[in-house]
């Protein structure tokens, strides 16, 4: 059964905690701005596109308060994590409208209604690349959860298996919050599609031995020449496949393109606490005396893209320049 991670109505944003699963669906409920800020801050609600539509819904409940202004509302939620651009093209769409004494449930609703769109687009357009790929290895949570619906990698798989594809995932599970043990694998699961989870560490084996015929991950911010940030292991699965000869696909939706970086050395990198790396589910697994560092992302250059997979088709990272500067200019 398909999943929707979050949905609004009558002043109330509840979404799914994904602290929570997979042991327990639990919905919240949340009425206030600090509530979604503080959501997005605990990974409640998390994924790149996901975290902006949540943050354009955490603009409308700071409107109905009345408590803040548009800039402040708008600050508040730009300062809970700084990789995924969503979450600032999320803030900014409903924001300026806000100021300029727009219709601001119109806004957010709009934004929510074009993510799940380019997401659902996104399935179209990549579906063709896993018609004959069999086994395929993602990273990190990049499915409805992260999108509201369908997912970003995941969508194109979706949209294959429902054409009649045999596929079969390789889940790595993600450490240091386990997002494709406990959120992929869930997702996956729920849809009876054949997967298998791997420690993180597995995924060279299986990429050397041939038992993987595709990579497909998300986005957190893809720069101009397509370099781009996603979840903390990333780059070492796209310097394998490559090593390896096994095309590595990112699929992102527009917002999260960030034309205005020219590469990927200025993205700015979240660094979480060191709790979620000296701990697992709650307890602790290192000695107290240690310390651990925790970047909760990596930039992997663009040489090691196969493909882009964007809502209106595939782009090749060569290309990516041009088509982000046509649509800068429509
Ligand atoms: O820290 P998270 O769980 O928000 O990180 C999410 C990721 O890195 C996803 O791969 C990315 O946002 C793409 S989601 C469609």
């Amino acid at each position: 059964m398909a999943v929707r991670a979050l949905w609004y109505r009558g002043g109330i944003l509840s979404l799914i905690d994904q602290r929570a699963l997979p042991e327990r669906t639990r919905v919240l409920r949340l009425r206030h701005l600090t509530e979604v800020a503080e959501a997005i801050r605990t990974l409640t609600v998390r994924g790149a596109p996901a975290i902006g539509v949540a943050a354009a819904y955490g603009m409308l409940l700071a409107q109905r308060e009345g408590k803040l202004g548009p800039d402040a509302a708008a600050r508040v939620l730009r300062a809970t994590r700084p990789t995924a651009v969503d979450l600032f093209v999320g803030v900014e769409a409903v924001r300026s409208v806000w100021a300029d004494g727009g219709d601001v449930a119109r806004a957010a609703e709009g934004y929510r209604a074009r993510t799940v769109e380019e997401c659902h687009q996104i399935g179209v357009s990549g579906a063709p690349l896993f018609r004959r790929t069999r086994r395929v290895l993602t990273h990190c949570n990049a499915g409805a959860l992260a999108t509201v619906e369908w997912g970003t990698a995941l969508a194109p798989l979706r949209v294959a298996r429902a054409a009649g594809a045999h596929l079969f995932v390789w889940v790595d599970e993600t450490r240091p919050l386990l997002q494709g043990s406990r959120l992929t694998a869930w997702e996956l699961a729920r849809e009876r599609i054949p997967h298998a989870v791997i420690a993180d560490n597995a995924a060279g084996h299986y990429l050397a031995t041939g038992q993987v015929d595709a990579v497909i991950v998300g986005a957190d911010r893809i720069a101009r020449n397509g370099d781009f940030a996603n979840k903390i292991g990333t780059y070492e699965k796209a310097v394998v496949a490559h090593e390896n000869g096994v095309p590595f696909y990112v699929a992102a939706p527009w917002s999260t393109f960030d034309a205005r970086r020219k590469d990927g050395r200025s993205i700015p990198v979240e660094e979480r606490a060191e709790e979620e790396v000296l701990a697992l589910a709650g307890r602790r697994t290192a000695p107290l005396r240690s310390h651990a560092r925790n970047p909760a992302f990596d930039v992997t250059p663009s040489r090691y893209v196969t493909a882009f997979v964007t809502p209106s088709g595939i782009v090749r990272p060569r290309d990516l320049p041009r088509v982000l500067s046509e649509r800068s200019r429509e």
